[in-house]
Order: C-alpha cells, then structure tokens, then sequence
C-alpha cells in the first residue's frame, strides 16, 4: 500500500517540485492550497488528491488531514511548506504596510503550527514524519525583516515538537533553504544566484527516505 503525503503549499515553487518527486518515488500525494485551479490540475498529473485549504484556518486544516484519512486511509508524511513573504521594515516606511503583516505570520507561523497540530494523531499511528519548510533566514540576522523572524519561530517549532514527541518514532525535519527560484522571492532579489525548486524537493525526499531509526533534524541548502 502506498505512503501517503500531504504538501501544503503545493500550488507551485518548492511545493509542487516536491509532490512530483514524491509521486515519482511512490507516494500518493494529498495537495493543499488556497486557490483550487492549479492544484486540481497537478493533482490530475500526479493522480493525487487536491484539497484547497488556507493553512491559516484551524478548521480548514482538521479538515484536510481527515479528508487525506477518509480518502487513503492513512498518512505518513507532512510537508508544511505553505508560506509567504512580505518586505518590512521597523524604521521606515519601507515595505508592506504593519496592516499586510498579519497575513504573514498567520500563515508562516501559526500555519506550520495547525498543520503540525492537526497531523500529529495520524503521523505518530504511522510513525512517521514531518517536514518542515523554515529558511536560511530562520537562522540568520536580516535587518528590519519580520518574514525572517517567522522562520525563526518555524525553526523553534521543529525543535520544539521534534522535543515532545522524543521516543514515539514520530521524525521531524527542518529545511532550511537560501533563494530559490520561485513565485516566492521578492523582486529586488532576482539577479542573486538560486536553487532551483527541485534542488529543494531532493532533500525533502532525502530525509523522508531515511531507514525509520534516522531522523534528519535539519538541511541548509544555499546555491553555491
Ligand atoms: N523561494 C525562496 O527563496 C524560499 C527560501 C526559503 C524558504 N522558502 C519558503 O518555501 C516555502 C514555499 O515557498 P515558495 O518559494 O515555493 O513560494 P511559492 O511558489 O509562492 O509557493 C508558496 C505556496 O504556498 C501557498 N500558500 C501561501 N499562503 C498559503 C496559505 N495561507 N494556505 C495555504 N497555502 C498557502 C501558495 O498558494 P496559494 O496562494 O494558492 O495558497 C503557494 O502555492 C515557503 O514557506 C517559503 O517561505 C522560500
């Protein structure tokens, strides 16, 4: 019987690479998104299962993981991957204004959070894995950047629930990627060099693939 996946955030960029890779491998993959066109028609590629779902929404989220039960009949990994960036700045009026930044935090952080809380049941019965999707610039200073302090506390959630549930066989990884070439990346970064999304999906799918005694706590990737 097929491994089962959810990717959040599967719509494109790291999300959708990463379920090709995964249906490639074997998995039946479970797509989440807000917006149900492009998700629906990956699914229909990968002959996988779309579910549109703002990971910002509690309810929306319990649903998603029942529905991926109800459907397959089981759930083996989570990669909660949605996310978004917003430019800010502290000082000045640079950047989204502080009324944007809501959106941001609710999605990057209590998104990560809802998915992980609503997974747990199942991954724990499979003994399974969650993925993570933090940032280079969860782990380093960025000036005025608020995005970068939500994954800091991306990174604070892998390790914080990789703590509680120690030696339940549950795993849990956090990726951390430097640039990478999507729809997610602000414009005055364009020229910099970058990953490209499928560099991203081969970690992810490196970590999942690890015999069930190892657990892969975090990849940096930068391009080089
Ligand atoms: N690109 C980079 O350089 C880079 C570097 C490090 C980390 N990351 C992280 O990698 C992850 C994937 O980003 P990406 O670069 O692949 O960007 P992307 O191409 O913009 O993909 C992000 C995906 O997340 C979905 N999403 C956004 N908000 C959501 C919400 N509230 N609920 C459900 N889905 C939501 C978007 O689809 P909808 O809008 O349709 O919902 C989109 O498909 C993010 O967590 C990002 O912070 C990116």
């Amino acid at each position: 019987m097929s491994k089962v996946m959810i990717v959040t955030g599967a719509a494109g960029g790291i999300g959708a690479a990463t379920a090709r890779l995964a249906a490639e491998q074997g998995f039946r993959v479970v797509l989440a998104g807000r917006t149900a066109a492009p998700l629906a028609a990956l699914a229909a590629e990968l002959d996988g299962l779309a579910v549109p779902c703002d990971v910002a929404d509690w309810p929306q989220v319990r649903a998603l993981v029942a529905r991926t039960v109800a459907e397959f009949g089981r759930l083996d990994v989570v990669f909660a991957n949605a996310g978004h960036s917003v430019s800010t700045s502290f000082r000045t009026e640079d950047g989204a204004p502080p009324e944007q930044w809501p959106g941001m935090v609710l999605t990057n952080v209590c998104g990560a959070a809802f998915t992980a809380r609503a997974a747990l049941p199942e991954l724990l019965r499979a003994n399974g894995h969650l993925v993570l999707t933090g940032s280079a610039a969860g782990r380093g200073i960025r000036p005025g950047n608020l995005y970068s302090a939500t994954k800091w506390a991306v990174t604070g959630l892998a390790q914080n629930i990789r703590a509680e549930c120690a030696g339940t066989g549950l795993r849990v990884s956090l990726l951390q990627p430097g640039l990478v070439d999507t729809g997610g990346i602000p414009p005055e970064r364009a020229a910099e060099p970058k990953l490209t999304p499928a560099d991203v999906a081969r970690a992810v799918l490196y970590a999942v693939s690890q015999p069930p005694h190892v657990n892969v706590d975090e990849i940096i990737l930068r391009p080089a």
